[in-house]
């Protein structure tokens, strides 16, 4: 294995849909661009970013299981599952690798049962309502956090 730091980037359901689902909400740009910024951001930094979304709970679980044998951290967007699902919770606090929680809208100026995540107690910390600059947040956030950032 190489000695490149790498970080997963995860996204959960419905966000394949990106570009066309509710651009009000969160924006035009596709899954696929906003992966490539993310990753072209990592990169500035020497870190490969793998990404990986899934519109299935145990899919996601399961990514998170197996970034233990390979990544330095990671950051997600779980959708709607960050709001209903203790099993994520569970494998991000189990693989004890940092993590930091992201969303493109802001999840506290929405509907009620959008104010609650499971997830932000395990996180690192929690960036939302940037659009897709929330990943580019996120990234430094992890970065900076695992000592990755150039002190400025
Ligand atoms: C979201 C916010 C969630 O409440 C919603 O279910 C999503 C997207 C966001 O990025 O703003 O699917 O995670």
């Amino acid at each position: 294995m190489s000695d490149q730091p790498q970080i997963l980037l995860l996204n959960g359901p419905n966000l394949n849909l990106l570009g066309s689902r509710e651009p009000s909400l969160y924006g035009t740009l596709t899954l696929a661009e906003i992966e490539e910024r993310a990753a072209r951001h990592a990169a500035r930094y020497g870190v490969l970013l793998r990404a990986v979304q899934s519109n299935h709970e145990g899919a996601l679980i399961e990514a998170i299981h197996e970034a233990r044998s390979w990544a330095r951290g990671l950051i997600i967007n779980a959708g709607a599952y960050t709001h209903t699902s203790i099993a994520l919770r569970d494998a991000i606090s189990g693989v004890a690798l940092p993590a930091v929680e992201v969303h493109l809208s802001n999840i506290h100026a929405r509907e009620p049962f959008r104010h609650h995540s499971y997830l932000a107690a395990v996180c690192i910390g929690q960036i939302c309502g940037f659009g897709w600059r929330s990943y580019l947040l996120g990234i430094d956030a992890l970065l900076g956090y695992l000592g990755l950032l150039p002190e400025r």
